[in-house]
C-alpha cells in the first residue's frame, strides 16, 4: 500500500524565519507560501530531491497546528506523508485493519491538489500520518 514519503510537514511559529533559515542557511530551494485557509495553514515546500520538507505555519483562529504549536512553542516535526495509488482502497484497508481516519473519513484536498487523509497518531507511534493519492 505505502508508496513513497511525498514529505515530511514541520510546523513552524515563524514562516518567514524558517524560510530564511531553510533557503539561506541551509540552501534550500523554496515554493512561495501557499495560503491554504481550508487547511488553516499557510504552506512552503523545500525541494530536497529525493522528498519535499513542507514547512507549515498556522492561518486563521482555528488552526489545525496551534494546539501543536503550543505544545511545541519553537516548532517541531508535525506529521509525514506517504503516497498511496488508491486512496479509497487505502482507508478501506486501514479501517478494516482498526487504524482510525482523521475527520469524517473522506478525503480532502490538500497542498498539492491531490486527494490526502491523515491517520490518528496514536495508531502510528506518535506520528500524525498523511496519506496522499498520486
Ligand atoms: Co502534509
Amino acid at each position: 500500500m505505502l508508496g513513497r514519503l511525498n514529505h515530511v510537514a514541520l510546523a513552524v511559529p515563524d514562516l518567514a524565519a524558517a524560510m530564511a533559515a531553510y533557503r539561506d542557511t541551509l540552501g534550500g530551494r523554496l515554493s512561495e507560501p501557499q495560503a491554504l485557509p481550508e487547511h488553516g495553514v499557510t504552506v512552503v515546500f523545500v525541494d530536497v530531491g529525493n522528498t519535499k520538507i513542507e514547512l507549515l505555519e498556522p492561518l486563521g483562529e482555528t488552526s489545525p497546528i496551534a494546539a501543536f504549536l503550543e505544545k511545541n512553542p519553537a516548532g517541531g516535526m508535525h506529521h509525514v506523508c506517504y503516497e498511496v495509488d488508491d486512496i479509497l482502497a487505502a482507508r478501506d484497508h486501514l479501517k478494516a485493519s482498526g487504524a482510525r481516519v482523521l475527520g469524517d473519513g473522506n478525503p480532502k484536498i490538500g497542498a498539492h491538489g491531490k486527494p490526502v487523509l491523515f491517520l490518528h497518531p496514536k495508531d502510528f507511534f506518535g506520528t500524525l500520518v498523511e496519506l496522499e493519492q498520486v
